[in-house]
């Protein structure tokens, strides 16, 4: 259990889904893990429907238990009954008065810790409100002075539609809270095997020599859900799967897969390494992107009958540096595909002189599976077992399920919500790390709003357009068989 004296919990936008389906039960899991004891941790929602405690209470217990965590009844009511709910709006006064109201009387109650007061704001809320929920709770709900005492603020993506939008946002937030008190949040960044990624490529001997140039012919990050934008079309139709998935998620993957060792494992240190690959990355050219959209799509009552938006693209960025010069990092999101999965393909080039001519049968791939079913497996050539020599393309295989049996994989979210509690901003993306994202997608994202660039039409169910395995083949990717 951390130190964390009194600490307040205030999620804004308490009765949308977000709040409800993520951040409620990441902190119900955080509780029952004893996280956030009772005697020290009291948790707020704000939103603007007039409801009462009780009445939130009611519309997250549903959310709570889910099958990893079967939590009997009582830790339910316990953790329900730390929550507290206040209405008001999102740009007035009044309600955030009221807010800092009922945050104080629990942080001067005889429980706290000389009144030290450490606020978290966590805004489940569309970014068109954090400007103003900002100012507001910069000016009414500040922690009340202590030295040990903070307050911070956790922010979502959407964060802008493009490099201009996202600097003004960043800009109008950084004029009230200074960067180390704001967390960008990318819920990819607290998978466990987006976290291993650190791991895996410098703590082992076996990769650090080969993880290059000279030994990589591709690397792919790939995204497929097998559902469409279902219930969520109006939102997903402003954006597109590019800001929704890519230059977000995947990016954030890419820069941990390319980045050069940080100098130490300060947060700081990390994020300046990841900056570096962003800064690194050339212009995207439109020869190297494909985008589609699923027939049926546009069916959907919240969507525009002409919407451009697409709900796949490939797109293949190029790093420009000594390490990765030549290489394309093919990068794939799509929505009502055949399947559902996120992964990381790592493919080596062919062996030089290959005695075997085994060079049809596949090549070596490293593969980590992020989900389902967290995995890392290695695709490799071994002898045919039996009386001939013949090879055949066989798997080292590291399933967590099997390896680690027994073991819970923490949800994204609540690992970390919890890192916002310690005040580690290793997981989260900073500001300059947006902008050079956002540098880098921007140009492509004004072409396709523009309608200079369209999507193919691809079945719902299917791999995509067939145009995205065209790309795929022409970067050099070989499609290998078998797992
Ligand atoms: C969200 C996107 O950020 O990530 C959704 O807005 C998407 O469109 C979701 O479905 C996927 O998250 P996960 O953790 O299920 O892969």
């Amino acid at each position: 259990v951390p130190e964390i004296g009194c600490l307040s919990i205030i999620v804004l936008g308490a009765s949308g889904d977000l709040a409800k389906k993520k951040t409620f039960p990441a902190l119900f899991h955080l509780y029952c893990q004893g996280f956030l004891p009772p005697i020290e941790v009291h948790i707020f929602g704000y939103a603007r429907t007039k409801i009462s405690d009780d009445e939130l209470r009611n519309r997250i217990r549903g959310y709570l238990v889910s099958e990893r965590s079967a939590s009997p009844s009582k830790d339910v009511s316990k953790f329900l009954q730390l929550i507290k709910y206040v209405s008001g709006s999102y740009d007035a006064a009044e309600g955030f008065q009221m807010l800092d109201k009922e945050i104080s009387k629990h942080e001067t109650s005889k429980n706290s810790l000389e009144g030290s007061s450490r606020r978290l704001f966590y805004l489940a809320l569309p970014p068109s409100v954090y400007p103003s929920v900002c100012r507001m709770i910069r000016r009414y709900c500040m922690n009340k002075s202590n030295l040990s005492g903070w307050t911070r603020i956790v922010v979502e993506k959407p964060f802008g539609r493009d490099l201009g939008s996202a600097e003004e946002l960043s800009s109008q937030i950084g004029e009230l809270f200074d960067e180390p008190q704001i967390y960008r949040i990318d819920h990819y960044l607290g998978k466990e095997l987006v976290q291993n990624l650190l791991v895996l490529r410098f703590a082992n001997r076996f990769f650090l020599p080969l993880w290059n140039r000279d030994n990589i012919d591709n690397v792919q990050i790939v995204f497929r859900e097998d559902f469409g934008t279902e219930g969520r079309g109006g939102y997903f139709d402003e954006y597109g799967i590019i800001r929704d998935i890519i230059q977000n998620h995947l990016l954030q993957v890419l820069c941990l897969v390319a980045m050069e060792k940080p100098v130490s494992l300060k947060p700081e240190r990390i994020r300046d390494e990841k900056v570096k690959v962003l800064q690194s990355v050339l212009p995207i050219k439109d020869e190297e992107v494909v985008l589609g959209q699923y027939e049926g799509y546009r069916d959907d009552p919240t969507v525009p009958d002409h919407s451009n938006t697409p709900t796949f693209a490939t797109v293949i960025l190029r790093i420009h540096n000594e390490r990765w010069e030549g290489v394309p990092f093919i990068l794939k999101a799509g929505k009502a595909l055949n399947s559902r999965k996120a992964e990381i393909r790592v493919q080596f080039k062919d062996v030089p002189g290959d005695i075997f001519k085994c060079k049809k049968q596949g090549r070596n791939e490293f593969v980590i599976r992020l989900q389902p079913s967290e995995a890392m497996y290695m695709k490799l050539m071994v002898k045919q077992p039996g009386l001939e020599m013949s090879t055949v393309q066989s798997e080292l295989d590291l399933s967590y399920r099997q390896r680690y049996q027994g073991v819970t994989i923490p949800e994204a979210y609540e690992r970390l919500i919890l890192d916002t509690i310690r005040g580690d901003q290793q997981h989260f993306v900073r500001r300059d790390e947006l902008k050079a994202a956002w540098e880098i997608f921007t140009p492509l994202l004004h072409r396709i709003d523009n309608g200079e660039m369209k999507p193919i039409p691809y079945q719902a169910g299917s791999r995509g357009p067939a145009e995205a395995d065209e790309l795929l083949e022409k970067a050099g990717y070989v499609q290998t068989h078998g797992y």
